[in-house]
This record gives structure tokens, C-alpha cells and sequence, in this order.
């Protein structure tokens, strides 16, 4: 049986204010994948999530998500289709609380006690969404915001979670609880892309892998592969 295709780009051109940045992208995303977008700063890799998101109107090409046209769709619409996006920065509501995060997280859910039973079990996965439970968002580490970041996008229960850079600004220590969770979260049955400056650690995690250069993709395979070729290792992966 093939896999289900998930997420599908199609020659997508898009970019800011008539200006391109983004120049005929394809890429595809299967059902319980790791796929990542590596590439250099400023290369179009937030640009591509924010195109899938809806932020940004695709200028041609399609987006297919699950089966279904979702090019220029806009954002409040994706969530209640299954896709979620952790966007590059923190987005953490500070002043409330991790438990008040999780809950806003769930919240164009309609049934309450379903709600309830998935909180109890994010929190089971991540130990340290009980612990800090009634601490300030804001008041965590980037790794701990990170994190509850991601478990506020799974009480949506998405199909497909964009993630994009999460160990920005973290020590090797918060990387790589994050990476460690991406994994988890894959590994629960949540298909992801991840976006990373990080590309090998990425890479590792990665089922498969796409390199971004100018607004178009162009090396594409397996995470191992994408490691093995002496053109991305030279390119991007640092030697
Ligand atoms: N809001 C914006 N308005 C205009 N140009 C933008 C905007 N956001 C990003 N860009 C430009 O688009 C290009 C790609 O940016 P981005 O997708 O953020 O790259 P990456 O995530 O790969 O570092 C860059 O040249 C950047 O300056
Ligand atoms: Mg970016």
C-alpha cells in the first residue's frame, strides 16, 4: 500500500509584496513522517510555512493537504482541518499560566471532557507540563516555552504540525530535549515538517529532507542521504 501523501506543494511561487521569494517549490510530506527544510538564512523556509498556513497567498502552484486545495485559504481556517504551526520565536502567552496555555490551546474544540482527557495526557507525555503547571509561561526556560508550545499545537490533535526552528536561542542541553520531543510526537503518531538552522541535528531525526537554495528545493532524500552527500555536507552541514 502506498503511503498517504499528506501535505503536497506543487511549483509554488509566493513571497512578500510582489516580490518572489519563494520560486516554484515542490515538496511532499507522508503520513507519519519527520520531513525537514534546511537551508541557508533567508533562504524562503519560514516564508514556505507561512504559505501553508495561509499568512501568505500563493501566487501559483497548488497546496494539497489531505486530499484538498488549500492554497490561499486563510489561518483561522487550517486549525480546524488538522494542521497546526509552531512559528519561528516564542509564542507562549507569558502572563498566564502553562495549564491556562494548554487549555487556550484546545479551545475550537467543542468537546470539553475530550479536552480534559487529552490535557491529562499531554501532561502525562511531558512530565514537566505537571511539575510547572501553575508557574507563568514566561517565567520558563526557551526549552520549557518550546515545549509547551508543541503540546498546546497536539490538544488541536493535527494531522500535521509545522515546527519552525525550535531550538533557536537554546542551550544543547533544551536542543536536544526538543529534538527528543519532535521524536516523541512523531513517534505518538503525529506527522511533522520541521523547519531548523540546525540541519544536521534535524537531519538526524529526519525521514527525509529537502535543501532549500534560492527559493527553490534543490537536493532532496532521506535524512541519512542528505548527511552522506559531500555537496550538502559541504554546503550546508559545515565540512
Ligand atoms: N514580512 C516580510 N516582508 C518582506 N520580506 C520578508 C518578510 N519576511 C521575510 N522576508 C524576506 O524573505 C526572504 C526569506 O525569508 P524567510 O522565509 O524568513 O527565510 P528563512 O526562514 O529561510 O531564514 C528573506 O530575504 C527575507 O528578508
Ligand atoms: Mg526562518
Amino acid at each position: 500500500m502506498a503511503a498517504e501523501c499528506v501535505l503536497e506543494m506543487e511549483q509554488i511561487c509566493a513571497g512578500y509584496g510582489g516580490y518572489d521569494v519563494l520560486r516554484g517549490v515542490s515538496l511532499r510530506v507522508f503520513r507519519g513522517e519527520i520531513v525537514s527544510v534546511i537551508g541557508p538564512n533567508g533562504a524562503g523556509k519560514s516564508t514556505i510555512f507561512k504559505t501553508i498556513f495561509g499568512f501568505l497567498r500563493p501566487r501559483t502552484g497548488h497546496i494539497r493537504f489531505q486530499g484538498a486545495e488549500i492554497g490561499g485559504l486563510p489561518p483561522d481556517r487550517m486549525a480546524e482541518r488538522g494542521l497546526a504551526y509552531v512559528p519561528q520565536g516564542r509564542s507562549v502567552f507569558p502572563h498566564m499560566t502553562v495549564w491556562e496555555n494548554l487549555e487556550l490551546g484546545g479551545y475550537i474544540r467543542g468537546d470539553r471532557t475530550a479536552l480534559q482527557a487529552d490535557l491529562e495526557a499531554v501532561a502525562a507525555r511531558f512530565p514537566l507540563l505537571r511539575e510547572k503547571r501553575t508557574a507563568l509561561a514566561g517565567a520558563l526556560s526557551g526549552g520549557q516555552q518550546q515545549v509547551v508550545e508543541m503540546a498546546r499545537c497536539l490538544l488541536l490533535r493535527p494531522s500535521l504540525m509545522l515546527v519552525d526552528e525550535p531550538s533557536l536561542g537554546l542551550s544543547p542541553k533544551f536542543a536536544e530535549m526538543i529534538f527528543e520531543t519532535i521524536r516523541q510526537v512523531r513517534d505518538a503518531g503525529t506527522t511533522i515538517m520541521l523547519v531548523e538552522q540546525n540541519a544536521r541535528r534535524a537531519l538526524e531525526i529526519s525521514d527525509r529532507g529537502y535543501v532549500l537554495e534560492l527559493g527553490q528545493n534543490r537536493y532532496e532524500g532521506t535524512g541519512a542521504e542528505l548527511l552522506a552527500s559531500a555537496d550538502v555536507k559541504r554546503l550546508y552541514l559545515g565540512g
